[in-house]
C-alpha cells in the first residue's frame, strides 16, 4: 500500500472531544449490516459489505462500468464502487429491481444504475443539473454529469432498445424537486445531496424527494460522512460532510412520519477500513480527507410509510430553518464568512 496512511485509533486531525467521534469499535467484528429480516440497512462503507457475496456479485454484473478495460481485475476496494453496490443491493432485495417498477434518479452522472435498472425491466426516470449550472458548478469539466439519455447506457449494461423505451431523462436541481415527479417505487442518488449548498438544503431534499415516492416505496441515497467529528465539519460550499448528528435528525424527521430507517454507524476494523486515502491515491480507498475531516460514504436506505398522507406539509418551523441557513451563507461576505467558519469549526457550531 503506497500514500499516506492514517490510522483512526491516533488523534484525527480536527480532534473531537473524547466519545464523540463516530469510530469502529474494538470488540464488534464487522460483518454486512443488516436488519433482523436479512435486509441491508442503513450503514457506513467497510470492506466487510464490499466483498460481500451479495455485493461481488452485483459487482461482476456491473463489471463493465468500472473495469472498462475488462481485465478481470477483483472487485476495487473504493466506496464509489459500494455506494452503486448497495443501492443495487438495497433495491433488489426490497423487490424493487423487476419488470414494470418505476424508479427516479437524482443527479445520476455517468452511474451505470438507471442502465442496469432498465435491463432488469424497469422504468426509469434519470435526472441530473441541467448543463448550464452543471458547467458552472465544474461537473461537465469533471466528466461527471449527465446531459442526456445517451450519456447512461456507455458500459452497455442495457440493451439499446430497451434502453430507449424505458429511461428517460430530465434535467432536474435537486434544491428544487418539481411537484409533477410523483408515485415512484423507489428513488435513488450516488454520492449528489452533499453538493446543493449547505447541510440543511441537504437534509431538506432528502426529505422533500420522501414525496416523490408512492405510499410504501423505498429510498436509497449515498453520501459523504465525518468519521472523525460529530461536531465540527464543512457545513458549506461546494461539497458538505455530513455528521452523525445531522444523520440523526433527519432520522427523526422521517420517522415521525412513520418512515422506517434504521442507521448503523460502524466505521469497520479492517486494515483497509483503516486506512485513509489522501493524495497520491491507492487503490485502497474506502476513508478519504475533505477539508480535514476523515471522510467516508453513508448510505441511507428509507421505507416510505404505507399509511402516509400524499403530501408531507412543510412546517413553518423547518421553513424558517433552511430559510435562516440559506440567508446566513447566501448574503455574508467572503472574509466575514471565513471568520465564521472558523469559529464554527472551533466552536463546533
Ligand atoms: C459526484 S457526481 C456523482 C454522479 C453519479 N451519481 C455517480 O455516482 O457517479 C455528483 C452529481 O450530482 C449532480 N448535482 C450536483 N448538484 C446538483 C443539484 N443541485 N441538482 C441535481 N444534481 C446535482 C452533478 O451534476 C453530478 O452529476
Amino acid at each position: 500500500m503506497t500514500g499516506v496512511c492514517l490510522w483512526l485509533g491516533e488523534p484525527a486531525p480536527a480532534e473531537p472531544p473524547p466519545g464523540e467521534a463516530c469510530r469502529g469499535s474494538d470488540i464488534r467484528i464487522t460483518t454486512i449490516v443488516v436488519m433482523a429480516d436479512g435486509r441491508l440497512r442503513s450503514s457506513l462503507c467497510t470492506e466487510a459489505s464490499l466483498t460481500s457475496d451479495r455485493f461481488v456479485s452485483w459487482a461482476e454484473r456491473i463489471r463493465p462500468a468500472w473495469d472498462h478495460g475488462g481485465s478481470g481485475l477483483p472487485v476495487l476496494v473504493h466506496r464509489k464502487l459500494w455506494e452503486w453496490l448497495f443501492i443495487i443491493e438495497a433495491l433488489s432485495e426490497r423487490g424493487m429491481l423487476q419488470p414494470g417498477r418505476r424508479g427516479l434518479g437524482f443527479g445520476v452522472g455517468n452511474d451505470p444504475l438507471p442502465s442496469l435498472f432498465a435491463s432488469l425491466g424497469c422504468e426509469i426516470v434519470a435526472t441530473d443539473l441541467d448543463v448550464a449550472q452543471a458547467t458552472e458548478a465544474g461537473w461537465v469539466a469533471g466528466g461527471q454529469h449527465a446531459a442526456a439519455l445517451a450519456d447512461l447506457n456507455r458500459a452497455g449494461l442495457c440493451d439499446p432498445d430497451q434502453f430507449a423505451q424505458r429511461v428517460s431523462f430530465q434535467p432536474v436541481d435537486m434544491n428544487r424537486i418539481p411537484d409533477d415527479l410523483r408515485g415512484f417505487d423507489f428513488t435513488w442518488s450516488a454520492c449528489a445531496f452533499e453538493h446543493l449548498g449547505t447541510i440543511e438544503r441537504g437534509q431538506e431534499f432528502l426529505l422533500r424527494q420522501m414525496g416523490c415516492l408512492r405510499p410504501g416505496g423505498v429510498a436509497v441515497h449515498t453520501t459523504e460522512f465525518n468519521v472523525s467529528s460529530n461536531r465540527s465539519t464543512v457545513t458549506w460550499g461546494p461539497t458538505v460532510v455530513f455528521r452523525r448528528r445531522d444523520i440523526d435528525w433527519i432520522v427523526r424527521q422521517l420517522r415521525h412520519w412513520g418512515d422506517r430507517i434504521d442507521v448503523d454507524f460502524d466505521t469497520g476494523s479492517s486494515v483497509s477500513d483503516r486506512h485513509v486515502d489522501v493524495p497520491p491515491f491507492t487503490n485502497v480507498h474506502l476513508k478519504t480527507m475533505v477539508s480535514s475531516y476523515v471522510t467516508t460514504s453513508l448510505a441511507l436506505v428509507v421505507e416510505k410509510s404505507p399509511d402516509s398522507p400524499p403530501e408531507r406539509p412543510i412546517d413553518p418551523w423547518r421553513q424558517a430553518r433552511l430559510r435562516g441557513s440559506d440567508a446566513w451563507h447566501g448574503r455574508v461576505g467572503p472574509r466575514w464568512r471565513k471568520v465564521v467558519s472558523r469559529w464554527r469549526t472551533e466552536t463546533g457550531r
